[in-house]
């Protein structure tokens, strides 16, 4: 169940950057992290797993898409860059050598059916946050969530078609064994269960569900997509 906001809280509907300076202090906050958080991480993401995919890919097509999919990454950071810099938050938030991305992409991509997986999973977890965004208070945020949705649902969609060509091919094994070794980090791409952040988040309608029912929603996604869709095992979490 998603909490509401306390009935003493004002929401405010924020149309423009420009008027985020007269919001209250722990609004531009909250702001600030979520934006500086996708920033950070589309750069780094796209730098640690799209761009190195494209020499993994082993098909021209495939080599192709890998490029595209590379660009548009590189293209989320700079939308939410280009926002940061709006709403004025310092150069070196948005830095990955500073800001330490998620803990999702400290895997090492090695080979194409990796690269495949992470489409099919890490982007679908993707997918959930950014469709949170798109009822968001704050409008530009929900602006950028709607240009960049369309970009994601490719990305996933391109995951899913390329692992189950792979398994068409014969080469299963290789499928479910980079969903074993990456699978098992991707719920915690949703944050804690008592996370003083997303409970600011929803108090501010910034965002509406809780990394609980987020991470739920992501889990019976996946098990459906590797269980039904590729017909293989998913690994029991600890
Ligand atoms: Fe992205
Ligand atoms: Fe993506």
């Amino acid at each position: 169940m998603t909490a509401s906001a306390p009935s003493d809280v004002q929401i405010p509907e924020v149309k423009t950057a420009g008027d985020l300076a007269q919001q209250p202090e722990e609004y531009q906050t909250a702001v600030h992290k979520i934006v500086a958080s996708h920033a950070v991480n589309e750069l780094y993401g796209a730098h640690v797993f799209d761009e190195p995919a494209i020499k993994l890919a082993p098909t021209p097509h495939a080599k192709w898409l890998a490029c595209r999919i590379a660009m548009e990454e590189y293209h989320h950071h700079v939308r939410f860059k280009a926002l940061a810099d709006e709403i004025g938050i310092p150069a070196e938030r948005t830095d990955p050598s500073v800001k330490k991305p998620l803990s999702i992409f400290e895997f090492q991509l090695n080979t194409w059916a990796e690269f495949c997986v992470i489409k099919a999973i890490a982007d679908y977890a993707e997918i959930l946050q950014v469709e949170d965004l798109l009822h968001c208070s704050f409008h530009p945020l929900r602006n950028l969530a709607r240009v960049t949705m369309p970009e994601e649902k490719f990305h996933a969609k391109f995951g899913k078609d390329s692992c189950l060509e792979l398994i068409q091919a014969g080469k299963a094994d290789e499928v479910q064994d980079a969903i074993d070794r990456y699978f098992p980090i991707t719920p915690a791409f949703f944050g804690a269960s008592q996370s003083k952040n997303n409970e600011i988040y929803r108090k501010w309608k910034l965002k509406q569900r809780t990394n609980d029912e987020m991470r739920e929603d992501f889990l019976g996604r996946v098990s459906e997509l590797v269980e039904k869709d590729f017909g293989l095992r998913l690994p029991v979490l600890n």
